[in-house]
């Protein structure tokens, strides 16, 4: 049987430790690519991961290129490429570099591997997946955006270090945009099968949500050169992991919201069944007023990140 091939585009932090994470699972072969600037960078970062694959056992092929030619005919493509928001940088500055970066990608990509999925995890995220929905013509189900694993897995992560139990009996969904509108909700979320409203008082399940909210912002101060990417990278091959050996996941991502929510044509974080057609279902959940109205604002917010974008991609494809 042949193996999934999965080209990974930026082979900068979230994108080696993305190769890392896949190829540790063996997912499949794996190509790491980036800008002929950096020749050298992908194919030293591969090479050093195959010499792993005897301690660590796997038996992916990792390649590091700079040409889109090896990345010809992959299953799966995940787009990391571009800059990553730093201390004193604007969300604009953010926008208008890597709306440039990840369309010219995304046109390198739909004549290569016209029949991949595609994972956007390049910021802002959610216009980021929209241009790559609208560059790529491929259908909405193939091209996905990745957050929510990761928003929920730092929720997760802070709700067993509330508790003192094993991430492991930590269940957790969000909805909303990646970015400081994001709704998570503990109404969905349970420690053991146990609602953690009924485990954690409110005040303090609150400072949870927040801390949640501001996850990668905690980071990128701590950091001060970069932003997260263990973390954001192990999401990911979570997602890369559903779609090869169809999954069928059922987890949070951004995935294009018509009528679903009333969301009315953008990508939005919802819960997705996660498979190998890519987002194979849409999942609706019954929303307090409260949620309902959290999730409103953020798509509103969403709204007004794309329109910035459209504004400022004027002309190009
Ligand atoms: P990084 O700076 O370490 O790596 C980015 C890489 O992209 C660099 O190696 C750069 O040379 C490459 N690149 C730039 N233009 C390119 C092009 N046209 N084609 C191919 N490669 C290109 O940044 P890092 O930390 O890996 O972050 C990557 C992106 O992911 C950032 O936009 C960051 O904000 C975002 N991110 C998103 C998360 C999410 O949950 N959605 C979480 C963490 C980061
Ligand atoms: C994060 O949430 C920066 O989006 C990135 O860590």
């Amino acid at each position: 049987m042949r193996r999934a091939k999965i080209s990974i585009i930026g082979a900068g932090n979230v994108g080696a430790t993305t190769a890392h994470w896949c190829a540790a699972a063996e997912l499949g072969d794996i190509v790491l690519l980036d800008i002929p600037q950096t020749e050298g960078m992908p194919q030293g970062k591969a090479l050093d991961l195959m010499q792993a694959s005897p301690i660590v056992g796997f038996d992916s092929n990792v390649v590091g290129t700079t040409s889109y030619d090896d990345t010809a005919g992959s299953d799966v493509v995940v787009i990391t490429a571009g800059i990553p928001r730093k201390p004193g940088m604007s969300r604009d500055d953010l926008l208008s570099t890597n709306a440039r970066i990840v369309g010219n990608v995304t046109e390198q990509v739909r004549e290569t591997s016209p029949e991949a999925i595609l994972l956007v995890v390049s910021n802002p995220l959610d216009a980021m997946v929209q241009r790559t929905w609208q560059v790529s013509g491929f259908p909405p189900q193939r091209v996905i955006g990745q957050a929510g694993v990761l928003d929920t897995a730092r929720f997760r992560a802070f709700l067993a270090m509330e508790l003192g139990v094993s991430v492991e009996d930590v269940a957790a969904m969000l909805l909303g945009g990646h970015g400081d509108t994001m709704v998570p909700l503990p109404s969905c979320s349970c420690v053991g099968g146990i609602p953690v409203t009924q485990l954690i008082a409110p005040e303090r399940l609150e400072a949870i949500v927040q801390r949640t909210r501001d996850g990668g912002a905690e980071i990128v101060a701590l950091l001060k050169s970069g932003s997260a990417y263990y973390a954001p990278a192990a999401a990911t091959a979570q997602m890369v992991e559903a779609i090869v050996r169809d999954k069928k996941r059922l987890i949070p991502a951004a995935a294009y919201c018509d009528a679903e929510y009333g969301v009315g044509g953008y990508y939005v974080g919802v819960p997705i069944i996660l498979g190998s057609g890519g987002v194979e279902r849409i999942v609706e959940i019954q929303l307090s007023d409260t949620e309902r109205a959290a999730f409103r604002k953020s798509v509103e917010a969403v709204n007004t990140l794309v329109e910035a974008m459209a504004r400022l991609t004027e002309g190009s494809s």
